[in-house]
């Protein structure tokens, strides 16, 4: 069979674990801090705050930038449901913008001028055009950058501005098993997250005062150390994937269009996405052969959780939804073998009408 997508984990992952359970420290110890120093200073941001998952990262951005409940916060309408759940989550209103047919990424001049902050998401790894959407508007940036560990836009690493949030989700560019990561320069922002990912308690001696509201969503040991080793790991992981997506690039046939990619983007290749017509069709074809693909994503507005309490309607997001409706993610993931690749391949090109 070959999956969607697979981590890349060994005897490293494991060593570091059992290192772990014989310390003494499983949560909130020395482990954590290194994960989050080694973190920063891979991406070229000042802080780096690590908890349970990407969308709680999200969910901490968005508190951290949009402290006041009804705050209007953009978000692409083709993105996972964690990126609109956090705004929601979060008491802040989720308002969607179609993406551009080509990037699949948002398109900044469909922002409202009037929105409190913006959600720019790293399609498949695809930095967005975040000068152009600065160009736009001075509104406070948090990037989901859940596809795009390792990824840049014209030279700057994606995590080194604004606010970022990284997920370490098993099929993610690196993993920690569960877990995510929210990057910042700005020193409040940080201490602000720190403690709401601990109840938004502060600790002085034996003394607690509860001085933000918060929840429980810090990383544990164990997961920052399979971090550290896969951080270390991250370069290599990434070209092996942009290796594969370079023999999708050149053998696709041309009826399955691509994401185009900017000269200026280094793409992280988190996913493999390519539009095709009769797209159902061809992942059963791919499924009768034991290969597995995904779908990214139904748009928000057509989740039936809020299609029932929005007021959105079929035809308002027409870029995304014509998207999701020929979309296929193709397997992608750093082991996968050329005799992987190929059998891809060449089962796309036997499974087209
Ligand atoms: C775009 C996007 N944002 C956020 C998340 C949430 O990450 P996690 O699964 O770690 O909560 C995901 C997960 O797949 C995602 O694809």
């Amino acid at each position: 069979m070959i999956p969607y997508s697979r981590h890349s984990t060994g005897e490293e992952e494991k060593k570091a674990v059992m290192e772990v359970m014989d310390s003494g420290f499983l949560t909130n110890g020395p482990k954590t801090a290194d994960f989050e120093a080694a973190f920063a200073a891979q991406v070229g941001a000042k802080h780096a705050v690590s908890v349970s998952s990407g969308a709680a990262a999200l969910y901490l951005g968005v508190r951290a930038l949009c402290p006041y409940a009804g705050m209007r916060v953009a978000l692409p309408a083709l993105t996972y449901a964690a990126t609109a759940n956090a705004v929601v989550l979060a008491g802040c209103e989720p308002v969607l913008v179609d993406v551009l047919p080509d990037t699949f990424c948002v398109d900044p001049a469909k922002i409202p001028e009037d929105v409190d902050a913006v959600i720019p998401v790293h399609y498949a790894g695809l930095p967005c055009d975040m000068d152009e959407i600065r160009k736009r508007g001075s509104w406070p940036i948090l990037e989901d950058a859940a596809h795009a560990c390792g990824s840049e836009y014209k030279g700057r690493k994606i995590g080194s501005e604004n606010v970022a949030c990284f997920s370490f989700h098993p099929c993610k560019n690196m993993t920690t098993a569960e877990g995510g990561m929210v990057t910042t320069n700005d020193d409040a922002l940080a201490g602000r997250m720190r403690r709401m990912r601990l109840n938004g308690i502060v600790v002085d001696g034996f003394r607690q005062d509860m001085v933000d509201f918060g929840f429980k969503f810090n990383m544990s040991e164990i997961q920052a150390a399979i971090g550290l080793v896969q951080m270390g790991k991250l370069t290599l992981m990434n070209q092996a994937r942009r290796l594969i997506a370079l023999a999708y690039e050149s053998e696709l046939p041309e009826k399955f269009s691509r994401q185009a990619v900017p000269d200026d983007c280094l793409h992280s290749r988190h996913m493999f996405p390519v539009l095709v017509d009769f797209r159902d069709f061809v992942i059963h074809e791919l499924k009768k052969k034991d290969i597995l693909c995904g779908i990214h994503y139904r748009p928000i507005h057509m989740m039936s959780w809020y299609a029932s309490r929005f007021d959105w309607k079929r035809g308002d997001f027409p870029v995304a939804e014509s998207i999701f409706e020929r979309e296929i993610s193709l397997p992608i993931y750093p082991d996968m073998t050329r005799e992987e690749y190929d059998f891809v391949l060449s089962s796309l090109k036997g499974a087209t009408i």
